[in-house]
């Protein structure tokens, strides 16, 4: 019999090429999203519920109607500089709710966790690139919140019955335009999918500070594929299973590009010029972040298929030609398999 993965903000950029990759492995797939992003839904693969994981009723229905295998838990706010202007938010969504979806999995026992954690949890680097026992110096709310979130994991792998895998990603990126998947974010932040709209609508990029301590001044950050992401959480999973164990990893690519060389790359990849102009730098940003994902690729075997950047700036283009985001209600979105409301 199939198994069934719960998958917490499911619907989400990095949580919706998981839920492609598990189902492209027979696995069953239930969502809980609470759409915070406006995004639109192009999964017909899953059972999307629309709710808050804060929501006790749901909870309870969803873990005593389904026999859940495992939990990935995406759901989070994800900004670093909005942390840092809504700390309580972020600690109410980030910290409380996941204590809440943990303390009601280990009621219905369900025990096996995957949890998306951040580099952001090192804060500034002392050294580079970053292994996982790099001291933890968070330094934007954000951060502090994920790493929170690792040390009740820790305590409770202690003491009750739990395992769990954290994944300590460096900066997601890319998309899988074929499965009309890829980063749908409202407002949108990141850089790459601006810097294509930039030069798809001939806007000016905004380059938040150059005045960071790197050769060209610009922050230096991983970009990894997130299929090569999605592939983590499977390996993660497979190591729950086989070896009943709980561990934390770092998951980048372990090749660090400025926004310099990043507005570079992608002008080659779309064959056009980008108007781009300096701005004073955004809070919580830091000047180099770089992965070693040693770790993962001893422990999970885990090898990046599709983290070269090229590769990456090509999907994320070819996403963003394909789509107009905020996109209209389309006839997916029209179809949602709501199960409770
Ligand atoms: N940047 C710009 N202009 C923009 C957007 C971004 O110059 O318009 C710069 C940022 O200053 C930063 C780099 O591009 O130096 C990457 O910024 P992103 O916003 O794309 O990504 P972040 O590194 O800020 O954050 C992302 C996730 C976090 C995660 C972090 C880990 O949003 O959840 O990666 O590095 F913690």
């Amino acid at each position: 019999m199939y198994k069934t993965i719960l998958i917490t903000g499911g619907a989400g950029y990095i949580g919706s090429h998981t839920s492609y990759l598990l189902n492209q492995l027979g696995y069953k797939i239930i969502i809980i999203d609470k759409f915070v992003h406006n995004q639109n839904f192009n999964q017909p693969w899953a059972k999307l519920i629309k709710a808050d994981i804060a929501d006790q009723n749901i909870l309870n229905q969803v873990f005593a109607e389904n026999k859940i295998h495992a939990i990935m838990h995406f759901a989070a706010f994800i900004e670093v500089g909005e942390s840092v202007k809504k700390p309580k938010e972020f600690y109410e969504n980030n910290v409380s709710k996941t204590l809440n979806l943990l303390n009601t999995m280990l009621i219905f026992g369900i025990n096996k966790f995957i949890f998306s954690s951040s580099c952001a949890i090192y804060g500034n680097p002392t050294n580079i690139p970053i292994d996982e026992n790099h001291q933890f110096a968070p330094i934007s709310p954000y951060g502090k919140n994920k790493l929170c979130v690792e040390f009740i994991l820790q305590d409770y792998a202690k003491t009750y019955d739990l395992k769990y895998v954290s994944l300590r990603y460096f900066n997601a990126a890319g998309a899988l335009p074929k499965y009309n998947l890829g980063e749908q974010h409202d407002p949108e932040t990141h850089i790459i999918p601006l810097m294509l709209r930039a030069i798809k609508n001939n806007d000016v990029f905004k380059i938040f500070g150059s005045d960071y301590k790197t050769n060209d001044g610009t922050c230096i950050r991983d970009y990894i594929h997130v299929l090569d992401i999605a592939q983590a959480h499977i390996l993660a999973l497979k190591y729950i299973e086989e070896r009943n164990q709980s561990n934390s990893f770092n998951l980048g690519s372990e090749k660090g590009y400025s926004v310099k060389e990043m507005i570079q790359e992608a002008e080659n990849i779309c064959n056009k010029k980008m108007n781009s102009k300096i701005y004073d730098r955004r809070p919580g940003d830091v000047d180099v972040l770089i992965a070693d994902s040693t770790k993962i690729k001893t422990i999970l075997g885990w090898k990046p298929k599709y983290s070269d950047l090229k590769f990456i700036l090509k999907s994320a283009w070819k996403w963003e030609c394909k789509n107009i985001f905020p996109m209209k209600k389309s006839a997916s979105l029209k179809n949602l398999k709501t199960m409770y409301n």
